[in-house]
């Protein structure tokens, strides 16, 4: 299931350091290559030996091993995964505020793989403001957690903050991160960012949108192995997606005449932009000089590319469309769906906090055609996007 798979393990000093040499020991059985980092403190719970003897290799522990440094920025880059399991109290704060005083948190900020961390600690400290404030930054890093299980705690307490078991804990990863691919085959069309509706050569009425959210589903549905065509609005900062073919658009009719042609050969389409709703009738060629205290621009109704899509859909094709609200969200997400005739809505509301335009993170409930509900909680659009593909997987393709 990890068959070549490389990953590091990062252990911290909690008490949940001790069930470390099983998730070695399951990750080694999975077929995985094993390199073991250790903060100073997770010394006193778990040992080097054991640990070095389970995953074949020697343990690491400091920047500088008698006369040798160790080149954290290597480590970091040798890694298809780097899982940091238990997460301290201590180090995670020390992840979310740039704090390097140790091996493991070097090859931190400087991993270019994917981190996951599983956080072990007591449950008035997994509650508290601070540990929470600290989650929600990693998130925001692009982080993925693994969330803590409730049950008996190191205090003698019961209560939420134990880590998960190991043997889950690389069940999740291999989904996660190695997942087989599912939609090999499949093509896939996703819309993103704004739309810029000229109103003059020099001014265009636009949005806020970043692209985000789109490029993050573009991204996901490329690793599931689909073949992805990205159609994507003036976001503000350039963006390449390696095996990702990008067509870049300015405005709503430029963006609905590209998706209705490629529509035609997509088996899933993934609606993600913030589309213009109105267009200026008609442009001014030359730049319109200032007169008077008014002015008016006439505006008419740009076409709807999820409900043009919705109309045009064949059996087996798939479309998905997003929902942003603020009011009477369930319902107005609910209408959307039957009236663009989409198989799914993605509602994300603006009273989230954390969700929608410009943010690193999303929280969104998918409704399906068939009447499915479900919620998530708040997320790096990263994960979101993995939900959102988990949940078409599972509708559509299994
Ligand atoms: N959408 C689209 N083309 C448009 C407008 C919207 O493809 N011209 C898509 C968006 O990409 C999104 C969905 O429709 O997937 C919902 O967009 P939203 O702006 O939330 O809703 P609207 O249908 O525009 O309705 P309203 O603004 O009245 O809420």
């Amino acid at each position: 299931m990890l068959k070549g798979k490389k990953i590091l393990l990062g252990i911290t000093g909690s008490i949940a350091a001790y069930k470390a040499p099983y998730i070695v020991r399951s990750l080694i059985k999975s077929g995985a290559e094993v390199k073991v980092i250790l903060t100073p403190a997770a010394k006193d719970f778990v040992s080097k030996l054991t640990l070095s003897t389970l995953s074949r290799n020697p343990v690491l522990s400091d920047l500088f091993d008698q006369d040798s440094w160790s080149n954290h920025v290597m480590l970091g880059r040798w890694a298809d995964l780097f899982v940091i399991a238990p997460l301290s109290q201590n180090t995670l704060s020390k992840m979310a505020n740039g704090i390097c005083d140790n091996l493991l948190l070097a090859v931190y900020f400087s991993a270019t793989c994917p981190v996951v961390v599983a956080p072990a600690m007591d449950e008035d400290m997994w509650h508290h403001p601070a540990t929470q404030a600290n989650i929600s930054k990693l998130i925001s890093f692009g982080n993925n957690i693994l969330p803590v299980e409730r049950g008996e705690l190191a205090s003698g307490l019961n209560g939420d903050g134990r880590m998960a078991e190991p043997e889950q804990i690389v069940k999740s990863i291999s989904d996660r991160f190695f997942l087989s691919k599912q939609l090999r085959g499949k093509k896939a069309l996703v819309s993103a960012g704004p739309t810029y509706e000229p109103i003059d050569p020099v001014r265009f009425i636009g949005n806020h949108s970043s692209g985000k959210m789109g490029i993050a589903i573009a991204k996901e549905l490329y690793n599931r192995g689909a073949e992805v065509t990205l159609v994507l609005g003036p976001v503000p900062s350039e963006v390449s997606i390696p095996g990702v073919q990008m067509i870049n658009v300015n405005t709503a009719q430029e963006m609905y005449d590209t998706c209705i042609k490629e529509f035609e050969i997509s088996d899933i389409s993934v609606m993600a932009a913030a589309v213009a709703d109105y267009t200026p009738v008609s442009p001014a060629k030359q730049k319109i000089k200032k007169s008077g205290d008014l002015m008016m621009i006439e505006l008419k109704r740009s076409t709807d590319i999820l409900k043009s899509l919705g109309e045009r859909k064949r059996p087996g094709q798939v479309v998905v469309g997003f929902a942003l609200e603020t009011t009477d969200e369930k319902n107005n997400a609910l209408k959307k769906l039957e009236e663009k005739n989409a198989d799914m809505i993605i509602l994300n509301s603006l009273k989230d906090k954390g969700a929608g335009f410009g943010y690193n993170t999303n929280k969104v409930t998918i409704f399906d055609k068939n009447g499915a509900e479900m919620k998530f909680e708040q997320k790096s659009k990263t994960e979101v996007a993995r939900d959102i593909i988990d949940a078409l997987i599972h509708f559509y393709y299994e």
